[in-house]
This record gives structure tokens, sequence and C-alpha cells, in this order.
């Protein structure tokens, strides 16, 4: 425990924690938009699966806390690792070129800040249903289908998943990087398989409220 915590107060350990809580976060991801694209089946399909996550008790909570947990040490390394970037250059550069930053990469701080404003607006919108116009416990199929009528928050939801595609495509890529796995002649496929990734799970995701707008979910 002391060594994780003594690996907690260095650069390294940040990076390694915010990696490591990423990889958790993205398998999340996943599991998320293979169960929500379900709503093109069919929207019950949602509720039974749902029913099935409720139907976990305590595994459900367990799992939920590490999540949880995994979000709020993403967080705060990330905070941590900004201010000792800063500190590292307290006056900053008279003039800003990047040379190979992408957008991505450039986005990641307030791409990173956008998400955690969303998660909580997302929580209150399809778990608690504070933020939905008619919102039936339960009818989770349904109560997607009617929230993303409104289309100002369907629109929402697309603009985050496509910041969320880039956060991804970055935060993948760097994770290799945290864990060593960076050298020139499999590069490409890094990249590929980053890019693959954010496209996959922000794409999938954003097809459902983009559906929605469009008129094909009803
Ligand atoms: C268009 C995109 C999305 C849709 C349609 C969607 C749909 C849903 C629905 C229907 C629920 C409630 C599930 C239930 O009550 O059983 C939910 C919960 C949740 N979603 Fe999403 N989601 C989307 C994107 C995201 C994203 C991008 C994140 C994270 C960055 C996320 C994180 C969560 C979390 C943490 C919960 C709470 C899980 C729980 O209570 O166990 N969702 N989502």
């Amino acid at each position: 425990m002391n060594r994780l915590f003594a690996l907690w107060g260095t650069t390294v350990g940040k990076k390694v924690a915010m990696a490591a809580t990423g990889i958790i976060l993205i398998l999340f991801l996943v599991s998320h938009m293979i169960s929500n694209v379900l709503i093109f089946r069919n929207p019950e399909h949602l509720d039974s699966y749902a029913a099935w996550l409720r139907s976990l008790g305590p595994a459900l909570w367990i799992a939920r806390g590490g999540l949880l947990a995994a979000v709020v040490v993403h967080v705060i390394a990330a905070y941590q690792l900004t201010l000792l970037a800063r500190r590292a250059r307290p006056v900053a550069y008279a003039r800003h070129e990047y040379q190979v930053a992408t957008y991505a990469s450039r986005t990641m701080r307030w791409g990173g800040l956008l998400l955690l404003v969303f998660i909580i607006f997302h929580i209150l919108h399809f778990t608690t249903g504070t933020f939905h116009p008619d919102f039936r416990p339960g009818e989770v199929g349904r109560n997607v289908v009617i929230g993303f009528q409104v289309t100002p928050v369907a629109v929402f939801y697309v603009v985050v998943m496509l910041f969320l595609g880039l956060h991804l495509s970055h935060g993948i890529w760097s994770a290799f990087q945290t864990f060593g796995l960076n050298h020139p002649s499999y590069n490409r496929s890094r990249r590929l398989l980053a890019w693959g990734l954010a496209i996959l799970v922000a794409g999938g995701l954003a097809t459902i409220p983009a559906a929605a707008i469009l008129g094909y979910l009803k």
C-alpha cells in the first residue's frame, strides 16, 4: 500500500493511474455502447438488459463503486498533472506554435471537463430522471426514445460524443505510451487501433441521438 502511495506521488505514477483508470472506463464504454445500440432492434431489449443488471444486486453496486472510483482517480490525476505542468512552466510561451500536437491532444483538458459535466447531466437524465420530460423507472428504452425527442438535448449528446471520440483517440494512444508500448515499427498500428476504438465507441453511441434528430427513433 505504501508503495502504491509512493508511486502516486510521482508524475509517472499519476500517468499510470490515468492510463489504468482510462482502460477501465473504455471497457465500460464498449459494453455501454453495445448494450445501448440494442435499441435499434427494439427499445424493450434495453429494458431486459437493465433488469438483468439490477438483478445482480450487490455486484451491480460494487461495479458502480469501481466505476465511480475510476472516474475520481482519473480526474484527480489529470488535475494534478496539469498543475505540475503549469508549475514547470510558470511563464507561458510568448508564441504558441504547435508542432506535432493533434487537435485531439490539445482538447484533452477542457474536453475532459466537458465529459465530466456530461456524466453528471447524463445520470440525472437517464438514471434518476431528474432532467427527463417523462421518466418511467425500469422503462429504459422508452426513456431513451422520449428523452431524445428534445432536439437540443439530442444535439448536445452528439456534440459530446464527438469530443468523447477525440478524448478516447488521444487517451488510448497515450496509454500505450505510458505502458512503454512506443516503437516506430508499430506506432502506425497504435494510431489505427486508438482511432478505430474511439470511432467504434463514440460513433456507435452517437448513432442513437443522431437517429432521434433525423426522426428514425420514435
Ligand atoms: C448517446 C450516448 C449514450 C446513451 C444513449 C446512454 C444511455 C444510458 C442509459 C439509458 C442509462 C441508464 C441505464 C439504466 O438505468 O439501467 C445510462 C447510464 C449511464 N451512462 Fe450512459 N449513455 C450514453 C453515453 C454515455 C457516456 C459517453 C458515458 C460516460 C462517459 C455514459 C455513462 C453512463 C453512466 C456512468 C451511467 C450510470 C450507470 C448506472 O447507473 O449503473 N453514458 N446511459
